[in-house]
């Protein structure tokens, strides 16, 4: 079976969680997936919070599947030279290194597009044009920033980062689709173009619904969060909503039994509308579906402390697996929350294969999270991440041509690095 993008040749400049993020989604897909990675230590997060001592660490080998790795050192004169081939044999350059650093090697996207004019160069950097373009980012700051942070978290606490790696993870997802849809572009015109995504944008465009609530504001409280109803009156910016839903219907984390020492025994608990009255009937109060205070969603707005304090009431009589279990019965939206253990013993997951277990020669088997996109004619196969410049050779020789003698002399110029070896044809 062919790949989706099969064919397609990818120059991975990328390190850290960003950029390979996206890269390993590309290479999912079947797309050649070639990660240049510095001599001798490569992509950083190697050695980022390692659990074995001298083995590549699993922030690495759970960002970089299916991919190849040259080990290359684009200071060296030799490398400089081994890129340019890289440039002109690709179809998309990868990055996510700080602003400038591409043009200091020499890779301005003038000199690319006149070398491959088909190629696509694709950009993740901190912020887009402005007062902060120069900045390096990591996630927290990306949250900070676009406008995550100041709407997570309760109204009486300090602002707060999600555990979700939107700046990284969702910006390399923004950029996956940048790049495929470029490609597709140049499929009529010919043409390579740039693809940016700025992390602050990325993470902005995730927080549409505050931006939403921002404008609302203009025209009075916003009266599905809680503080509306406790009485609380709103500033001008939109406050933190704890965990009230963002949609119109409301919702909250309630305890189940054992809550008092499991610190995941909770369950998400939405008031659809359309299910009001069979969530009467569930937790025991039938009159409430008639009177004048529940009756309809505006008039239970100012009464949700309430309506939840007695939805509790029946939650923690019930485990969240058993809640869930009767609620959907019902067809009342729900959810329990999972704690990671239980993510990972999950075997539903695993049979999807968003859960797998990989092999690595140096770290042995371990669980990861495979393509949670899930293409019909396609399937993604997780294949494990790279060592360190294990490609080196087959990329010179298969990829760009370099015969053995350039092999020996690129060897000898340092540019791979000390370990490299070229071995006889
Ligand atoms: C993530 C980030 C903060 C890390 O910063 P950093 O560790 O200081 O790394 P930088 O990107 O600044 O620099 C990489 C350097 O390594 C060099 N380098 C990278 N690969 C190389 C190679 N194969 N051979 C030789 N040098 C190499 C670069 O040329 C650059 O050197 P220079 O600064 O002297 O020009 C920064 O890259 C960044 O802001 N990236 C954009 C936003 C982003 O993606 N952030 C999220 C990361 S998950």
């Amino acid at each position: 079976m062919n790949k989706a993008l099969e064919g397609v040749k990818i120059l991975d400049f990328t390190h850290v969680q960003s950029g390979p993020t996206c890269t390993q989604l590309l290479a999912w897909f079947g797309a050649d997936v070639i990660k240049v990675e510095r001599p001798g230590a490569g992509d950083a997060t190697r050695q980022q919070l390692q659990d074995l001592p001298g083995v590549d660490s699993l922030y690495f080998t759970m960002l970089n599947h299916n991919k190849r790795s040259i080990a290359l050192d684009t200071k060296n004169p030799k490398g400089v030279e081994v890129l340019w081939r890289l440039v002109s044999e690709c179809d998309v350059l990868v990055e996510n290194f700080a602003p400038g650093a591409l043009a200091r090697m020499g890779l301005t996207w003038e000199k690319i597009h006149a070398v491959n004019p088909r190629m696509i160069l694709a950009s993740v950097k901190g912020f887009g044009p402005g007062p902060y373009e120069d900045c390096k980012v990591y996630e927290n700051v990306a949250q900070c920033v676009g406008g995550a942070a100041s709407t997570t978290g309760f109204r009486t606490d300090i602002p707060m980062v999600s555990g979700a790696q939107i700046g990284d993870s969702g910006t390399g997802l923004h950029l996956a689709l940048g790049i495929v849809t470029a490609l597709y572009h140049r499929t009529h015109s010919g043409l390579g173009q740039r693809v940016d995504c700025a992390m602050q944008d990325g993470v902005l465009n995730l927080c549409r619904v505050k931006l939403r609530d921002q404008q609302r504001l203009a025209h009075g409280p916003l009266k599905e969060y809680s503080q509306y109803g406790e009485g609380f009156p709103f500033g001008d910016t939109v406050p933190r909503a704890g965990n009230d839903s963002g949609g119109g219907q409301p919702g909250r984390i309630l305890k189940c039994k054992g809550w008092e020492t499991d610190p995941n025994a909770y369950i998400y608990f939405i008031t659809q509308n359309t299910a009001w009255e069979k969530i009467c009937d569930v937790i025991g109060e039938p009159t409430w579906k008639t009177h004048a205070d529940y009756a309809t969603p505006k008039a239970r707005l100012p009464h949700l402390n309430e309506i939840f304090t007695r939805i509790e009431a029946w939650t923690m009589a019930k485990t969240k697996f058993e809640a869930m279990e009767i609620l959907n019965g019902f067809d009342i939206p729900c959810g329990p929350i999972l704690s990671m253990k239980e993510i990972a013993e999950d075997e539903s997951l695993r049979r999807s294969g968003t859960l797998v277990e990989v092999d690595h020669p140096t770290r042995g088997r371990y669980l990861t999270v495979g393509n949670p996109i899930k293409l019909s004619a396609s399937p993604a196969e997780v294949t494990r991440s790279p060592l360190l410049g294990e490609h080196t050779e087959e990329i010179l020789r298969d990829v760009l041509g370099y015969s053995e003698s350039e092999r020996v002399k690129i060897a000898e110029s340092g540019a791979l690095g000390a370990v490299q070896r070229i071995a006889a044809e």
